[in-house]
């Protein structure tokens, strides 16, 4: 299949706008960012940065780098703000998550300590264990997401750009299931006008204000959020891109690697149990239960689909699948998963699999980060609009409607990624079969 799709130009400047931008994640992100722009880092983990795409045959031997190929923002062009419910400038914030040394911070300082937050849209009731001070008070859910909205085109308007990129890298917020106020827009904008402050989270707020601004949204946590038909409905009818659901960094980017090969073998699996330690911010929030709920529910969506049991049912048809996450202060950012796989062989013989995973949470989110913003914005250049599939790659909940089926294994969203960017730049999709 050969097309082109018509891209508009990457001129101007692109605002970046992130949610919890004084968060972990957020400040590894912005503080590695703008240190490759100085030359001072080089981009580790970031495919908009670093990989390359095999353009004509194989034996042609030519490999651009995707950037060089692909109409993407450069680096240099981005502009980054955002909100968080504490006031620190993101050098302070920085500091205080304690991801990067002194030594990486200094280098950017100037402009990390320019970075202040704006007023958080914000309700303990969504994240109980945190208390901030640095918030919006507003009469109704619909007045908070004016409020957001108007945050978004000063911010536009004051820093000249040309398009604007809002990504949510903050606390996950509880659980909070598909209620009848989600599924139409008319519904949606009752609930909010009618201040409905338990279907309502603040997460929708922002991105509501976002596709409204016509600012493409990214969802890096596991709420609801943009994930309901209400937002399908309002992205397409305002031409604008939606992504997510959660990150998919560590122990979950493992799992989607090692599954595909238990099914690809006809490998079966009796059990897998996971578990993590981890000390920062994000895992005092994970403690509570509620937020908890919302991060199990994400983690564990991943097996079924990848072995369709219902397609093999003497292979998985009874999997005992448990995920816990433990927060456990001594070891910061600095995540610890542990995977124990039950697998099952040649005539039912067992074995098992073990895996630890000495990571860094936001080292690994950070580089998913940079790619997203760049992509939801060439997406919107693109004029794509709805749920973007294409980057499911990123997610550990690939966002759908109820008429598709989310793909899980990391290679084939892989495969997806590049065959949308090869579209875009009119090149043949590879098949595999050459
Ligand atoms: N690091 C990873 O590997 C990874 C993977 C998947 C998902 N995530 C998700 O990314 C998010 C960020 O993780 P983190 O480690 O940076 O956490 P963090 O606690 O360090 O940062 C979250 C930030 O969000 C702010 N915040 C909370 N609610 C807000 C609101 N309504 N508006 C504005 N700011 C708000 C907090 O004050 C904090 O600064 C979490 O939801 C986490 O679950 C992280």
């Amino acid at each position: 299949m050969k097309m082109k799709v018509e891209v508009k130009p990457a001129s101007g400047k692109l605002g970046v706008l992130v949610v919890g931008v004084g968060g972990a994640v957020s400040t590894t992100f912005l503080v590695g960012t703008l240190a490759v722009r100085k030359g001072l880092a080089t981009p580790i983990g970031s495919i908009t940065q670093l990989a390359t795409m095999r353009l004509g045959k194989r034996n042609e031997n030519n490999f651009p780098k995707i950037k060089d190929i692909v109409p993407l923002a450069t680096l240099d062009d981005i502009v980054f703000g955002g909100w968080d419910i504490f006031p620190e400038d993101v050098y302070a914030a920085a500091k205080h998550a304690e991801v990067l040394t002194d030594k990486d911070l200094e280098g950017v300082k100037d402009e990390l300590i320019a970075i202040k937050p704006m007023k958080a849209a914000f309700d303990q009731n969504f994240v109980k264990r945190l208390n901030g001070t640095h918030v919006k008070e507003a009469a109704t859910r619909w007045e908070l997401m004016e409020q957001v909205r108007e945050d978004i085109r000063n911010f536009k308007a004051q820093n000249n750009c040309d398009r604007v990129v809002v990504i949510w890298a903050a606390s996950t917020e509880i659980y909070l299931p598909l209620a009848d106020e989600h599924q139409t827009l008319e519904g949606f904008r009752k609930a909010m006008k009618e201040n409905n402050v338990e279907q309502i989270a603040p997460s929708m707020c922002y991105a509501y204000a976002a596709i409204a601004e016509g600012a493409p949204f990214i969802m890096g946590a596991p709420n609801l959020c943009v994930d309901m038909p209400a937002m399908w409905e309002f992205s397409k009818e305002m031409n604008v891109p939606i992504c997510g659901k959660d990150f998919k960094t560590g122990q979950t980017m493992l799992k989607t690697v090692l599954a595909p090969m238990l099914k690809t073998r006809m490998l079966g699996l009796d059990g897998w149990f996971s578990t993590n330690i981890l000390g920062n911010r994000d895992g005092e929030v994970l403690d509570d239960p509620d937020s908890f709920k919302t991060k199990e529910v994400s983690k564990l969506s991943v097996i079924d689909t990848i072995l369709q049991p219902e397609l093999y049912p003497e292979l998985y048809k009874n999997i005992y699948h448990k995920v816990r996450i433990n927060y456990y202060p001594p070891r910061k950012d600095n995540k610890e998963g542990w995977d124990n796989i039950d697998l099952v062989g040649w005539m039912g013989y067992p074995m098992q699999l073990k895996v630890d995973f000495l990571c860094r949470d936001s080292i690994l989110a950070a580089p998913l980060c940079l790619d997203l913003v760049l992509f939801a914005d060439l997406a919107l250049r693109c004029n794509f609009s709805g749920i973007q599939s294409w980057l499911s790659f990123y997610f550990k909940s690939p966002m759908h409607d109820f008429e598709h089926v989310p793909e899980h294994d990391l290679f084939i969203q892989y495969i997806k990624l590049k065959n949308t960017l090869r579209t875009i730049i009119g090149e043949e999709t590879l098949d595999y079969i050459d």
